[in-house]
């Protein structure tokens, strides 16, 4: 029987692609569907974990034991690095700035691409969560390997702009080179994100990942929406911020989407 929890990473080593936007905010919209979801913070920029927290606790997190980097360093468990949000069926494993240190600390590590997958076992055997959605730093190294190492799936969240495109080859070669490790590691899909649809520039990302053989691009896509930074300046995703919002609803679009490929 394969496992109730399904783990997916949201990698691309280009910054500003829209990652942890989708990791908040399909984190979420899944949990608003009644799904069972923990969001992993892996980059030391703690942008997930500020999406659901203020910036004080943000802090006190980072400095205790409810983050990432006890997890993985210390405690060899994540279960305990667990913190509940204020939303129902949501929770998260903080990051902490001191991830900035994980790459190095891997290179004296026996084992080293497993110990995210052994830090999430306990977690994943208990069968609790439908869905473990982990962010990634921009960065294809020892840390983002982990991460695919410990996934069932990726989304490659990607901007629709003239450099989005930028490195989208060499991420598809890491996908190859973590596929040594993680044998049935599958890219569900390409997210495009951060569409400007007054602009007909983006038709041609659409187009051009549309064609990449073998990559299932996501019938959703994320436009711009200012709504998107207000919600994030009020650590809330952006359906919580407001109902309304026209990116909260494509989110929960892309919920369904997700949800029904992997169910
Ligand atoms: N749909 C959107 N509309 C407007 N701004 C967005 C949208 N998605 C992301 N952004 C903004 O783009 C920037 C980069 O997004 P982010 O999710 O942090 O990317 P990454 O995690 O890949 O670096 C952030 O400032 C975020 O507020
Ligand atoms: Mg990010």
């Amino acid at each position: 029987m394969p496992n109730k929890t399904k783990i997916i990473a949201f990698a691309n080593n280009k910054g500003g692609s829209g990652k942890t936007t989708a990791v908040a905010n399909l984190a979420y919209s899944l949990s608003e569907m009644g799904r069972k979801v923990l969001a992993v913070d892996a980059d030391m920029q703690m942008n997930l974990t500020l999406s659901f927290f203020d910036e004080e606790t943000v802090m006190q997190l980072a400095s205790g034991k409810n983050n990432i980097y006890y997890g993985i360093t210390e405690a060899k468990s994540l279960t305990d690095c667990i913190v509940k949000t204020s939303y129902k069926g949501l929770d998260v494993v903080p990051s902490s700035s001191l991830m900035s240190m994980m790459e190095y600390n891997l290179y004296s590590v026996k084992d080293r691409e497993n110990c995210l997958k052994n830090a999430l076992s306990e977690t994943v055997s208990k069968e609790y969560y439908d869905y473990i959605l982990i962010d990634s730093p921009p960065t294809l190294g020892s840390w983002v390997l982990n991460i695919l190492v410990a996934s069932n799936h990726v989304i490659m969240p990607v901007e629709a702009s003239p450099w989005g495109l930028f490195g989208v080859a060499n991420m598809f070669d890491f996908l190859e080179d973590a596929k040594k490790y993680n044998k049935n590691l599958d890219l569900l899909g390409i997210l495009i994100t951060k569409v400007n649809t007054r602009k007909n520039y983006y038709k041609q990302t659409v187009f051009n990942l549309q064609n990449t053989p073998d990559v299932r691009v996501f019938d959703t896509i994320i436009r711009i929406d200012s709504e998107v930074e207000w919600a994030q300046d009020n650590s809330m995703p952006v359906g919580a911020y407001k109902k309304t919002a026209r990116s909260g609803l494509e989110y929960m679009e892309l919920a369904k989407e997700v949800d029904r490929l992997c169910r």
